[in-house]
């Protein structure tokens, strides 16, 4: 039996019951797609449940504000995906009336829609034989046909999508694409692929080869940057505290965090009480103490940037006007880095 054949015959026997399947909705599948890139189903999972849950539909979520999407996506990464999501939202229901373009060429115009997810919704919603290649595709795809050109090269982009397009299945290209997903997924996957018991097992040249494990290639990419950051935490006589809005471009575009102070060296109490004070405009005076945090640095990693961070609380005998309580600096949208050091101060210091 050809490959597609099998593949789809162990999707109809074997796919997870995922709440966005079965749907030919393009807002459902848009949004379980962009929350599946670089994501695990497990994760995404209750972050999926909770969008549909607050925004059924597309003008729910157009009529939501940025800060409360970006609060909900809180967690799980790659923020520009929720502010292209939301903005993406608006230009549907406001401008199109509500209605997804109904071809992959009309959905890549979509803000944040790339050429997989436009694949993804033309096959499953609108049943346009378009391939998807995600990195599931480029795994199961490279072991089978015994692939080993670098899937981030453009030699290898492009001969994984013209080998993809060459394989979906005319009469059935939502499931086709949704089965190699899956199969990537839970049989034919990263570290221990269960190829005692794959259909495929006769056929696939990697296991033939002996090359499973070494399969797909990829190119290192680029180390990561350590970056050495300084978080200056104020604290009010009434546990007032001031966080500020990123509004440059970059991954926490949108996201609250505290005052900032990058430098690899030790920072003196001078140099922070002057960031503090050029940040959030509280004056040198108003400090009473600052105190380390955490000795230890916390390391946070990131794709691209490895974060090694120590928070100092910086004790303030009057609260600035701009001050919020941190109930309300934890409601709004934070990093995890942030977060996480919120919920341990409430649980340790205060
Ligand atoms: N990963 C990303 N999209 C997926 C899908 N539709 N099914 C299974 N795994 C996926």
């Amino acid at each position: 039996m050809p490959f597609s054949d099998i593949i789809l015959q162990w999707y109809d026997q074997n796919k997870r019951d995922l709440p966005w399947r079965g749907s030919r909705d393009p807002y459902v599948i848009w949004l379980s797609e962009i929350m599946l890139q670089q994501t695990r189903v497990a994760q995404g999972m209750p972050y999926f449940l909770d969008f549909m849950e607050h925004y059924p539909a597309v003008e729910d979520l157009a009529r939501a504000s940025e800060e409360e999407v970006l609060k909900r996506w809180e967690g799980l990464g790659y923020y520009s995906r929720a502010r292209n999501l939301h903005h993406t939202a608006r230009h549907v229901a406001f401008t199109l009336g509500g209605a997804f373009p109904q071809s992959y060429k009309g959905l890549l115009e979509l803000k944040g829609v790339g050429p997989y997810t436009a694949a993804a919704i033309a096959s499953v919603c609108f049943g346009e034989a378009v391939a998807v290649v995600d990195g599931n595709v480029y795994r199961v795809l490279s072991r089978y046909f015994g692939v080993d050109l670098e899937v981030n090269s453009s030699e290898g982009v492009r001969y994984f999508r013209e080998l993809a397009a060459s394989l979906i299945r005319e009469d059935r290209p939502g499931d086709y694409n949704q089965a190699v997903m899956e199969f990537g997924a839970v049989q034919c996957t990263p570290k221990s692929p269960s190829c005692q018991q794959c259909p495929l097992s006769g056929s696939c040249r990697a296991l033939e080869t002996g090359k499973v494990r070494e399969l797909p290639v990829k190119r290192r990419g680029k180390e990561a940057r350590l970056r050495r950051l300084h978080y200056l935490v104020p604290v009010g006589p009434g546990l007032e505290t001031c966080l500020l809005r990123r509004t440059g471009p970059g991954i926490w575009q949108g996201l609250f965090e505290f005052p900032c102070l990058e430098t690899e060296s030790e920072p003196t109490r001078d140099s922070m009480a002057a960031c503090l004070q050029t940040t959030t405009g509280v004056p040198q005076e108003s400090i009473a103490d600052i105190r380390c945090f955490n000795a230890e640095p916390i390391v946070h990693k990131l794709s691209h940037q490895h974060l090694v961070t120590t928070f100092w609380i910086v004790f303030l005998d009057r609260a600035p006007a701009s001050a919020v309580s941190l109930e309300e600096a934890r409601s709004r949208p934070l990093p995890v880095l942030i977060a996480n050091f919120m919920d341990t101060v409430k649980n340790s210091y205060f």
